[in-house]
């Protein structure tokens, strides 16, 4: 029998009238090594630490085709936002698990010099819509440093609820940091 929903998604949807938003391509490998490069400083205080291929653009090929493969099947969605061509941001669903449970966990940035113009809160109230009405996940879950001010701004600008404290919940630049948890209940 064929499950009700998508496995993965073909997505596309404007934010702005010139910022895209849709579903990561192994073709987006050199465009988005070059974002990582580019954001590295302002990316790193709040990432997992990088290794150095990271940056380079046979690495991010390489982990793109591991994500898109994922994506198929239904482990995941990686989407980028997209201008003029070039990855400006990004936003995933990350540990999709199915039976009882039917969640995912989100996670996303934007490039520094497009920061503050609201594409976060649009990418992940697109994202939300796509988690309910394609997927069909029940709930989705994210967590934020405590001190990052922006990122708890945009999960409750797009509906998401705040559940607690986490202690030494994720290693983030090297160490074991307690984050705040949040939710959204999709249906
Ligand atoms: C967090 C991040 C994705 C936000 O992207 P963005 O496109 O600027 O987000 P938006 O413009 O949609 O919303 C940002 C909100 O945070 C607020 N904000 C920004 N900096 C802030 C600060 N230092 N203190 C308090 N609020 C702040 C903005 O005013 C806005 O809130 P408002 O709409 O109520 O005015 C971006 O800063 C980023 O990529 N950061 C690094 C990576 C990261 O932290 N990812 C999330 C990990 S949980």
């Amino acid at each position: 029998m064929r499950p009700r929903y998508a496995r993965s998604v073909q997505f596309e949807q404007a934010l702005t009238p010139t910022v895209t938003l849709r579903e990561a391509r192994l073709e987006d490998a050199a465009s988005l090594a070059a974002a990582y490069r580019r954001n590295r400083s302002h990316l790193e205080p709040w990432d997992p630490a990088r290794p150095p291929s990271f940056y380079e653009v046979a690495g991010q090929r390489q982990m793109l085709a591991t994500r898109i493969a994922a994506a198929e099947t239904g482990e995941g969605q990686p989407f980028h936002l997209v201008e003029e061509g070039e990855v400006v941001g990004g936003i995933s669903l990350n540990q999709l698990v199915r039976g009882p449970m039917q969640k995912a966990s989100v996670g996303y940035w934007v490039d520094r010099e497009r920061t503050g113009r609201g594409l976060a809160t649009a990418a992940l109230t697109a994202v939300v819509e796509v988690a309910a009405t394609r997927l069909r996940l029940h709930r989705l879950e994210a967590s934020a440093l405590p001190h990052n001010a922006a990122s708890r701004r945009v999960l409750l600008a797009a509906g998401f609820s705040e559940l607690g404290s986490a202690p030494s919940y994720l290693r983030i630049a090297g160490t074991w940091q307690d984050h705040v948890l949040y939710h959204r209940v999709l249906d």
